[in-house]
């Protein structure tokens, strides 16, 4: 096994804390966007990789993946942390605003996870985490798009952690409830006071909150926990 992570949106938000954390627990950190940035800069890190990945293209994935494998640093550990919400209620929701969503969320996911997963097949260890949301275990409403996707991605995972659990691959999701990013903003004050009002812990969360679960799961704690939906929500469903 190797100690090399790649986290797909890691310019902001959970992605870059996910990858800050890793970081301090001395992996090294391939981070993606879809535009500039420079992981190394934002993390205090000058081992950390910064490649640009735009998860409607596969071609963009396949490039990462031949620049990952020439260089001989392919991940044992793979984050599907980047998604997108378009949020509109069902019956004036566009086609448009489906499509993309399910592209990015979805097939971004079945594409990066496809691109990547052979090596650790090979190696015979990998550690898959997908970032879900609560909305893909609850419901939300707006979010009918998103909600599939994210939905989407337990059966995705339980079905990788059935096939590859011999291989000493584990493939978990991780369902953040409210957490305080860029995703978050179109809430203003009262409203995250009315939404907090739902959450057992009255608070929402922090990206540090989502990260420590996440660097957990690739740990050596979590050899044999797999197929599994750990939600770090503060209470916000409980199932
Ligand atoms: N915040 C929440 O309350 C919350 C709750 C539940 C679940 N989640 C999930 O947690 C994950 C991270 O959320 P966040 O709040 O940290 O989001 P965020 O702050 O909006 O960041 C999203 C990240 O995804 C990347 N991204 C977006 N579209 C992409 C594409 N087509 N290809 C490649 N990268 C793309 C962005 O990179 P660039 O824009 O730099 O390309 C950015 O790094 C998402 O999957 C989200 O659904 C968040």
């Amino acid at each position: 096994m190797n100690k090399i992570v790649l986290v797909t949106g890691a310019s902001r938000g959970i992605g870059l804390e996910v990858a800050k954390l890793f970081s301090k627990e001395g992996y090294k950190v391939i981070g993606t966007s879809r535009g500039d940035f420079n992981l190394g800069d934002l993390i205090g890190d000058s081992s950390a990789m910064s490649v640009q990945l735009d998860l409607m293209s596969k071609e963009s994935i396949n490039d990462l993946f031949e620049v990952l494998k020439s260089k001989d640093i392919l991940p044992s550990v793979l984050i599907n942390n980047a998604g997108i919400t378009k949020d509109q209620l069902f019956l004036r929701m566009k086609d448009k605003d489906w499509d993309e969503v399910i592209e990015t969320n979805l097939n971004g996911l079945f594409r990066v996870t496809k691109a990547f997963i052979k090596p650790m097949v090979k190696n015979k260890f990998g550690r898959v985490i997908n970032i879900s949301s609560v909305a893909g275990l609850m419901g939300n409403s707006g979010q009918v798009n998103y909600s599939s996707s994210k939905s989407a991605m337990v059966g995705f995972s339980r079905s990788l952690a059935k096939e590859l659990g011999s291989r000493n691959i584990t493939s978990n999701v991780v369902a953040p409830g409210f957490i305080e990013t860029d995703m978050t903003t179109f809430l203003n004050d009262d409203d995250k006071i009315e939404v907090s009002k739902n959450i057992p812990m009255k608070r929402f969360g922090t990206v540090e909150d989502v990260a420590k679960c996440i660097v957990f799961l690739a740990s050596d704690n979590a050899n044999y926990i797999t197929g599994q939906i750990i939600s770090v929500d503060g209470g916000l469903f409980m199932y």
